[in-house]
Protein backbone atom coordinates (compact mmCIF):
# COMPACT_ATOMS: atom_id res chain seq x y z
CA UNK A 1 0.00 0.00 0.00
CA UNK A 2 0.97 3.13 -0.69
CA UNK A 3 0.23 6.25 1.28
CA UNK A 4 -0.83 9.39 0.17
CA UNK A 5 2.36 11.89 0.01
CA UNK A 6 2.26 15.06 1.40
CA UNK A 7 2.40 18.04 -0.92
CA UNK A 8 4.77 20.84 0.05
CA UNK A 9 5.54 23.77 -1.34
CA UNK A 10 8.89 25.20 -0.20
CA UNK A 11 9.99 29.14 -0.92
CA UNK A 12 13.46 29.84 0.10
CA UNK A 13 12.90 33.73 -0.19
CA UNK A 14 16.34 35.26 0.05
CA UNK A 15 19.69 35.42 1.84
CA UNK A 16 19.60 32.03 4.46
CA UNK A 17 16.55 31.56 3.18
CA UNK A 18 18.90 29.67 0.15
CA UNK A 19 20.26 27.92 3.23
CA UNK A 20 17.75 27.23 5.73
CA UNK A 21 15.24 26.13 3.87
CA UNK A 22 16.90 23.11 1.85
CA UNK A 23 18.55 22.45 5.42
CA UNK A 24 15.03 21.45 6.58
CA UNK A 25 13.59 20.06 3.55
CA UNK A 26 16.68 17.48 4.18
CA UNK A 27 15.32 16.40 7.63
CA UNK A 28 12.25 16.11 6.37
CA UNK A 29 13.16 13.80 4.05
CA UNK A 30 14.98 11.88 6.81
CA UNK A 31 11.44 11.13 8.38
CA UNK A 32 10.80 8.71 5.80
CA UNK A 33 7.20 10.43 4.96
CA UNK A 34 6.34 10.29 1.71
CA UNK A 35 6.52 14.31 0.72
CA UNK A 36 6.42 15.88 -2.83
CA UNK A 37 8.24 19.18 -2.88
CA UNK A 38 6.72 22.03 -5.22
CA UNK A 39 9.57 24.87 -5.32
CA UNK A 40 8.30 28.57 -5.57
CA UNK A 41 9.51 32.15 -5.24
CA UNK A 42 8.93 35.18 -3.37
CA UNK A 43 11.10 37.86 -1.80
CA UNK A 44 13.44 40.69 -2.99
CA UNK A 45 15.15 38.39 -5.60
CA UNK A 46 11.56 37.62 -7.25
CA UNK A 47 10.68 40.95 -7.14
CA UNK A 48 14.25 41.68 -9.28
CA UNK A 49 13.46 39.15 -11.70
CA UNK A 50 9.97 39.20 -12.66
CA UNK A 51 8.76 42.89 -10.56
CA UNK A 52 6.40 41.47 -8.45
CA UNK A 53 7.24 39.57 -4.62
CA UNK A 54 4.90 37.21 -5.11
CA UNK A 55 3.93 35.70 -8.67
CA UNK A 56 0.46 34.45 -9.07
CA UNK A 57 2.50 30.91 -9.78
CA UNK A 58 3.49 31.20 -6.06
CA UNK A 59 0.02 31.97 -4.78
CA UNK A 60 -1.40 28.93 -6.95
CA UNK A 61 1.19 26.79 -5.74
CA UNK A 62 0.48 27.73 -2.05
CA UNK A 63 -3.37 27.12 -2.67
CA UNK A 64 -2.79 23.63 -4.55
CA UNK A 65 -0.49 21.94 -1.96
CA UNK A 66 -1.15 21.20 1.84
CA UNK A 67 1.22 23.65 3.37
CA UNK A 68 3.85 25.88 2.99
CA UNK A 69 7.60 25.97 4.55
CA UNK A 70 8.92 29.51 3.60
CA UNK A 71 12.60 31.16 4.89
CA UNK A 72 13.08 34.97 4.50
CA UNK A 73 12.41 37.80 2.22
CA UNK A 74 14.44 40.92 2.49
CA UNK A 75 12.87 43.83 2.25
CA UNK A 76 14.84 47.12 0.73
CA UNK A 77 15.13 49.45 3.47
CA UNK A 78 14.52 52.75 0.80
CA UNK A 79 10.83 52.79 -0.36
CA UNK A 80 10.94 51.01 -4.16
CA UNK A 81 7.65 51.76 -6.19
CA UNK A 82 5.78 48.45 -6.64
CA UNK A 83 7.28 46.50 -3.88
CA UNK A 84 5.42 45.06 -1.09
CA UNK A 85 6.59 42.61 1.79
CA UNK A 86 6.04 39.27 0.85
CA UNK A 87 4.99 36.98 4.06
CA UNK A 88 2.35 40.15 4.61
CA UNK A 89 0.90 40.11 1.40
CA UNK A 90 0.08 36.70 1.77
CA UNK A 91 -0.73 36.21 5.24
CA UNK A 92 -3.80 39.41 3.78
CA UNK A 93 -4.08 37.34 0.46
CA UNK A 94 -5.13 34.03 2.12
CA UNK A 95 -6.51 35.29 5.07
CA UNK A 96 -3.87 33.47 7.23
CA UNK A 97 -5.28 34.91 10.36
CA UNK A 98 -4.08 33.18 13.01
CA UNK A 99 -0.10 33.80 13.23
CA UNK A 100 1.27 31.36 15.78
CA UNK A 101 4.92 31.21 17.65
CA UNK A 102 5.53 28.97 20.09
CA UNK A 103 8.18 29.58 22.81
CA UNK A 104 9.29 26.32 23.93
CA UNK A 105 12.59 25.68 26.02
CA UNK A 106 15.55 24.32 24.19
CA UNK A 107 18.81 23.71 25.66
CA UNK A 108 20.31 26.93 24.24
CA UNK A 109 22.04 30.24 26.64
CA UNK A 110 19.79 32.26 27.80
CA UNK A 111 16.10 30.37 27.69
CA UNK A 112 14.05 29.78 30.57
CA UNK A 113 13.36 26.28 31.47
CA UNK A 114 10.52 25.10 31.51
CA UNK A 115 9.13 27.59 29.16
CA UNK A 116 6.29 26.01 27.05
CA UNK A 117 3.90 28.55 25.96
CA UNK A 118 2.47 29.49 22.35
CA UNK A 119 1.41 32.80 21.59
CA UNK A 120 -1.74 33.58 19.14
CA UNK A 121 -1.74 36.45 17.26
CA UNK A 122 -4.47 37.84 15.65
CA UNK A 123 -3.10 38.06 11.74
CA UNK A 124 -5.50 40.09 9.98
CA UNK A 125 -6.81 43.45 11.46
CA UNK A 126 -6.00 45.94 14.62
CA UNK A 127 -3.71 48.52 13.58
CA UNK A 128 -1.90 46.40 10.75
CA UNK A 129 -4.92 47.96 8.58
CA UNK A 130 -2.09 50.89 7.93
CA UNK A 131 -4.95 53.96 8.47
CA UNK A 132 -2.82 56.66 9.21
CA UNK A 133 -3.59 59.85 8.97
CA UNK A 134 -1.79 63.39 9.80
CA UNK A 135 -3.51 66.66 10.82
CA UNK A 136 -3.07 70.02 12.50
CA UNK A 137 -0.60 70.57 9.46
CA UNK A 138 1.25 67.70 10.54
CA UNK A 139 1.28 67.73 13.87
CA UNK A 140 -1.39 65.09 14.77
CA UNK A 141 -1.11 61.61 13.92
CA UNK A 142 -4.42 59.66 13.70
CA UNK A 143 -4.27 55.69 13.35
CA UNK A 144 -7.17 53.43 13.16
CA UNK A 145 -7.31 50.02 15.20
CA UNK A 146 -9.64 47.79 13.94
CA UNK A 147 -11.48 45.07 16.40
CA UNK A 148 -14.09 42.60 15.13
CA UNK A 149 -16.49 40.45 16.81
CA UNK A 150 -15.87 37.77 14.04
CA UNK A 151 -12.45 38.03 13.88
CA UNK A 152 -12.07 37.73 17.30
CA UNK A 153 -14.22 35.09 17.87
CA UNK A 154 -12.23 33.14 15.17
CA UNK A 155 -8.50 33.56 16.17
CA UNK A 156 -10.06 32.65 20.20
CA UNK A 157 -12.15 29.73 18.55
CA UNK A 158 -8.11 29.06 17.14
CA UNK A 159 -6.68 29.33 20.49
CA UNK A 160 -9.29 27.21 22.52
CA UNK A 161 -8.85 23.91 20.70
CA UNK A 162 -4.94 24.35 20.70
CA UNK A 163 -5.34 25.31 24.20
CA UNK A 164 -7.60 21.50 24.34
CA UNK A 165 -4.63 19.73 22.59
CA UNK A 166 -2.24 21.17 25.20
CA UNK A 167 -2.47 21.85 28.62
CA UNK A 168 -6.09 23.12 28.64
CA UNK A 169 -5.19 26.42 29.64
CA UNK A 170 -5.82 29.79 27.59
CA UNK A 171 -5.29 33.56 28.54
CA UNK A 172 -7.47 36.22 26.71
CA UNK A 173 -4.62 38.82 27.06
CA UNK A 174 -6.37 42.51 26.62
CA UNK A 175 -6.58 46.24 27.95
CA UNK A 176 -10.02 46.75 28.57
CA UNK A 177 -9.57 48.69 30.99
CA UNK A 178 -8.48 51.64 28.82
CA UNK A 179 -10.05 50.44 25.47
CA UNK A 180 -13.36 49.00 26.39
CA UNK A 181 -15.10 49.21 22.96
CA UNK A 182 -12.59 47.90 21.30
CA UNK A 183 -10.66 45.07 23.75
CA UNK A 184 -13.81 45.25 24.70
CA UNK A 185 -15.48 43.54 22.06
CA UNK A 186 -12.59 41.30 21.50
CA UNK A 187 -13.42 40.04 24.64
CA UNK A 188 -16.56 39.43 24.89
CA UNK A 189 -16.14 37.55 21.68
CA UNK A 190 -13.44 35.52 22.88
CA UNK A 191 -15.46 34.68 25.94
CA UNK A 192 -18.50 33.35 23.41
CA UNK A 193 -16.01 31.21 21.76
CA UNK A 194 -15.12 29.91 25.22
CA UNK A 195 -18.75 28.98 26.28
CA UNK A 196 -18.26 26.30 23.56
CA UNK A 197 -15.40 24.86 25.23
CA UNK A 198 -15.93 23.81 29.45
CA UNK A 199 -13.21 22.18 29.35
CA UNK A 200 -10.19 24.64 28.58
CA UNK A 201 -9.59 27.04 31.94
CA UNK A 202 -9.84 30.38 30.74
CA UNK A 203 -8.36 33.66 32.49
CA UNK A 204 -8.20 37.49 31.36
CA UNK A 205 -4.84 38.80 31.56
CA UNK A 206 -4.11 42.69 31.00
CA UNK A 207 -1.35 43.25 28.53
CA UNK A 208 1.01 45.47 30.32
CA UNK A 209 0.82 42.85 33.51
CA UNK A 210 1.11 39.83 31.14
CA UNK A 211 4.52 40.74 29.78
CA UNK A 212 5.80 41.33 33.77
CA UNK A 213 4.19 37.73 34.45
CA UNK A 214 6.04 36.57 31.17
CA UNK A 215 9.57 37.62 32.12
CA UNK A 216 9.07 36.52 35.74
CA UNK A 217 7.07 33.43 35.55
CA UNK A 218 6.50 31.83 32.15
CA UNK A 219 6.32 28.63 33.20
CA UNK A 220 2.66 29.90 34.72
CA UNK A 221 1.57 30.06 30.60
CA UNK A 222 0.41 27.58 28.10
CA UNK A 223 -2.03 29.08 25.40
CA UNK A 224 -1.64 32.89 24.95
CA UNK A 225 -4.49 35.04 22.60
CA UNK A 226 -4.19 38.38 21.56
CA UNK A 227 -4.94 41.25 18.95
CA UNK A 228 -2.04 42.34 15.99
CA UNK A 229 -0.03 44.68 17.86
CA UNK A 230 0.17 43.15 21.29
CA UNK A 231 0.94 40.05 19.53
CA UNK A 232 3.47 41.46 17.22
CA UNK A 233 5.30 42.72 20.57
CA UNK A 234 4.80 40.03 23.32
CA UNK A 235 5.99 37.40 20.79
CA UNK A 236 9.50 38.72 20.32
CA UNK A 237 9.59 38.92 24.29
CA UNK A 238 8.77 35.52 24.81
CA UNK A 239 11.24 34.47 21.78
CA UNK A 240 13.39 36.41 24.05
CA UNK A 241 12.53 34.15 26.90
CA UNK A 242 13.47 30.70 25.22
CA UNK A 243 16.80 31.79 23.17
CA UNK A 244 15.85 34.38 20.64
CA UNK A 245 15.69 34.57 17.17
CA UNK A 246 18.17 31.50 15.37
CA UNK A 247 15.46 29.09 17.14
CA UNK A 248 11.86 30.38 16.93
CA UNK A 249 9.52 29.03 14.76
CA UNK A 250 5.62 30.49 13.50
CA UNK A 251 2.62 29.71 11.75
CA UNK A 252 0.51 31.37 9.41
CA UNK A 253 -2.72 29.55 9.20
CA UNK A 254 -5.86 30.06 7.58
CA UNK A 255 -8.65 27.40 6.16
CA UNK A 256 -7.18 27.50 2.91
CA UNK A 257 -3.68 27.71 3.71
CA UNK A 258 -1.04 27.63 5.84
CA UNK A 259 2.58 28.79 5.45
CA UNK A 260 5.11 28.14 8.26
CA UNK A 261 8.61 29.64 8.71
CA UNK A 262 10.87 31.25 11.21
CA UNK A 263 10.57 34.20 13.37
CA UNK A 264 14.25 35.78 11.67
CA UNK A 265 14.66 37.61 8.53
CA UNK A 266 16.87 36.98 5.55
CA UNK A 267 20.28 37.86 7.62
CA UNK A 268 22.44 39.24 4.67
CA UNK A 269 25.25 39.48 7.34
CA UNK A 270 25.73 36.57 7.17
CA UNK A 271 23.75 35.01 3.94
CA UNK A 272 26.36 33.04 1.54
CA UNK A 273 28.34 31.73 4.44
CA UNK A 274 26.72 28.70 5.08
CA UNK A 275 26.78 29.43 8.62
CA UNK A 276 23.31 30.22 9.65
CA UNK A 277 21.29 27.77 12.16
CA UNK A 278 18.67 26.16 10.40
CA UNK A 279 17.13 25.23 13.86
CA UNK A 280 13.98 27.50 13.56
CA UNK A 281 13.12 26.58 9.89
CA UNK A 282 13.39 23.17 11.06
CA UNK A 283 11.38 23.78 14.19
CA UNK A 284 9.06 25.80 11.82
CA UNK A 285 9.05 22.43 9.42
CA UNK A 286 7.90 20.09 12.64
CA UNK A 287 5.29 22.32 13.32
CA UNK A 288 4.01 21.68 9.62
CA UNK A 289 3.97 18.12 10.58
CA UNK A 290 1.92 18.83 13.52
CA UNK A 291 -0.57 21.22 11.82
CA UNK A 292 -0.51 18.28 9.26
CA UNK A 293 -1.55 15.59 11.64
CA UNK A 294 2.24 13.57 11.85
CA UNK A 295 2.39 14.90 15.60
CA UNK A 296 4.81 11.88 16.85
CA UNK A 297 7.22 13.09 13.82
CA UNK A 298 7.33 16.33 14.50
CA UNK A 299 7.96 15.46 18.35
CA UNK A 300 10.92 13.48 16.82
CA UNK A 301 12.56 16.30 15.28
CA UNK A 302 12.01 18.35 18.07
CA UNK A 303 14.30 15.63 20.25
CA UNK A 304 16.01 15.49 17.95
CA UNK A 305 17.50 19.05 17.51
CA UNK A 306 16.94 18.94 21.30
CA UNK A 307 19.85 16.49 21.54
CA UNK A 308 22.07 18.32 18.98
CA UNK A 309 21.94 22.00 20.57
CA UNK A 310 22.62 20.17 23.97
CA UNK A 311 25.57 18.55 22.97
CA UNK A 312 26.98 20.00 19.54
CA UNK A 313 28.04 19.97 16.91
CA UNK A 314 26.42 24.26 17.35
CA UNK A 315 27.03 27.30 14.81
CA UNK A 316 28.31 30.28 15.45
CA UNK A 317 25.49 32.22 16.76
CA UNK A 318 25.29 29.79 19.49
CA UNK A 319 29.09 29.72 20.16
CA UNK A 320 29.93 26.97 18.20
CA UNK A 321 31.77 26.31 14.55
CA UNK A 322 30.09 24.09 12.88
CA UNK A 323 28.01 25.21 9.48
CA UNK A 324 24.66 25.06 8.66
CA UNK A 325 25.42 21.83 6.74
CA UNK A 326 26.99 19.66 9.85
CA UNK A 327 24.60 20.89 12.03
CA UNK A 328 21.69 19.45 9.97
CA UNK A 329 23.61 16.37 9.93
CA UNK A 330 23.64 15.95 13.10
CA UNK A 331 19.90 16.36 13.66
CA UNK A 332 19.61 14.09 11.17
CA UNK A 333 21.50 11.08 12.67
CA UNK A 334 20.13 12.08 15.93
CA UNK A 335 16.79 11.55 14.14
CA UNK A 336 17.57 8.33 12.72
CA UNK A 337 19.41 6.95 15.71
CA UNK A 338 16.25 7.82 17.92
CA UNK A 339 15.93 4.33 18.96
CA UNK A 340 11.66 4.95 18.92
CA UNK A 341 12.11 5.74 15.49
P1 LIG B 1 17.44 39.16 10.74
O1 LIG B 1 16.58 38.27 11.53
O2 LIG B 1 17.63 38.81 9.31
O3 LIG B 1 18.89 39.24 11.42
C1 LIG B 1 19.14 39.80 12.70
C2 LIG B 1 20.48 39.25 13.25
O4 LIG B 1 20.30 37.88 13.63
C3 LIG B 1 21.58 39.27 12.21
O5 LIG B 1 22.81 39.56 12.83
C4 LIG B 1 21.60 37.85 11.69
O6 LIG B 1 22.85 37.42 11.22
C5 LIG B 1 21.15 37.05 12.90
N1 LIG B 1 20.40 35.85 12.50
C6 LIG B 1 19.11 35.81 12.07
N2 LIG B 1 18.76 34.55 11.76
C7 LIG B 1 19.84 33.78 12.02
C8 LIG B 1 20.09 32.39 11.88
N3 LIG B 1 19.15 31.54 11.45
N4 LIG B 1 21.33 31.93 12.21
C9 LIG B 1 22.26 32.76 12.66
N5 LIG B 1 22.10 34.09 12.81
C10 LIG B 1 20.88 34.59 12.49
O7 LIG B 1 16.83 40.62 10.88
P2 LIG B 1 17.29 41.98 10.16
O8 LIG B 1 18.77 42.01 10.03
O9 LIG B 1 16.59 43.03 10.89
O10 LIG B 1 16.66 41.92 8.71
C11 LIG B 1 17.34 41.44 7.54
C12 LIG B 1 16.35 41.37 6.40
O11 LIG B 1 15.36 40.39 6.69
C13 LIG B 1 15.60 42.68 6.16
O12 LIG B 1 15.50 42.87 4.78
C14 LIG B 1 14.24 42.44 6.80
O13 LIG B 1 13.25 43.19 6.16
C15 LIG B 1 14.05 40.97 6.55
N6 LIG B 1 13.15 40.30 7.51
C16 LIG B 1 12.31 39.35 7.01
C17 LIG B 1 11.48 38.63 7.82
C18 LIG B 1 10.63 37.56 7.20
O14 LIG B 1 10.88 37.15 6.09
N7 LIG B 1 9.63 37.05 7.88
C19 LIG B 1 11.44 38.85 9.27
C20 LIG B 1 12.42 39.83 9.72
C21 LIG B 1 13.21 40.53 8.86
MG1 LIG C 1 7.80 41.20 14.43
Amino acid sequence: MTETPYRITLIEGDGIGHEVVPAARRVLEATGLPFVFVEAEAGWETFQKYGTSVPEATVEKILATDATLFGAATSPTKKVPGFFGAIRYLRRRLDLYANVRPAKYHPVPGAVPGTDLVVVRENTEGLYVEQERLYARGKVAIADRVITYEASYRIAEYALRLAERRRGQLALVHKANVLPLSDGLFLEAARDAAKRHPTVEVREVIVDACAMRLVREPQKFDVLVMENLFGDILSDLTAGLVGGLGIAPSGNIGDRAAIFEPVHGSAPDIAGKWIANPTATILSAAMMLDHLGEREVARKIEAAVDKVLAEGPRTPDLGGRATTEEFTDAVIQALQNNPEF
